[in-house]
């Protein structure tokens, strides 16, 4: 994982969720019970499909998988900082991280489900939602493409210091999930370490329904 983030800032891991899994996330979709806000995105201009926010308590399976992915991303975190010349240090465990972001007032929970139908996409973006962010952060497809729907690509461009932009289409089947630089990630260059932006989005559903989980560390002021 190491390896790749620092060579394009993505990595997928494979079938981090199972079909039962996914299947239960996308039925608890119209279940109101577990969410504090939804957002219709053509109403902001964030491209157009929907998305729900979770409320605390998450559910179980969300609530291990954001605990579980933290520690090595925050290993990596911190290398990462370096690289970038930054003093932040990230904690070793989740509940310490949500500790400093509640210092910062930021307690209002981020991880999200989105549903995207025939037509919808997401603008290219970053998640930030305060001045405290943790740079890696996860979406895992909860679809199967191919059967569920077609279209709708995973996304990311990187824009790089005094050069083009480049785009990276990634390959997803249902239960992976991309683990991706939320905003800038060091590359090693031939005169030391530079930085690009990165910014992520989902291209036009061409056909079906497709749902996807968004695991984000930070939370949201
Ligand atoms: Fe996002």
């Amino acid at each position: 994982m190491a390896a790749d983030m620092a060579r394009q800032g993505w990595h997928v891991l494979p079938q981090v969720l199972d079909p039962t899994d996914c299947s239960a996330f996308r039925g608890a979709y119209d279940d109101d019970a577990w969410y504090r806000r939804t957002v219709v995105m053509q109403r902001h201009g964030f491209g157009r499909g929907e998305y729900r926010y979770f409320r605390y308590p998450l559910p179980d399976r969300l609530a291990t998988l954001r605990e579980a992915f933290y520690p090595p991303l925050a290993h990596l975190a911190n290398e990462w900082a370096g690289q970038l010349g930054r003093a932040q240090l990230y904690p070793g465990d989740h509940a310490t991280y949500l500790a400093q972001c509640a210092l910062a007032g930021q307690s209002r929970p981020t991880p999200l489900i989105l549903r995207y139908r025939v037509g919808d996409y997401n603008c290219l973006h970053q998640d930030l939602y305060g001045a405290e962010h943790f740079p890696f952060q996860i979406a895992i497809l909860l679809s199967q493409p191919g059967e569920d729907f077609e279209g709708g690509e995973f996304v990311i461009v990187e824009q790089r210091p005094r050069m083009q932009s480049r785009a990276h289409v990634v390959p997803l089947r249902q239960g992976d999930a991309i683990v991706f630089a939320v905003n800038e990630a060091p590359r090693a260059g031939t005169r030391g370490t530079y930085r690009v932006k990165l910014r992520h989005g989902v291209s036009e559903v061409r056909a079906g329904e497709r749902f996807t989980l968004g695991v984000i560390f930070h939370d949201a002021s």
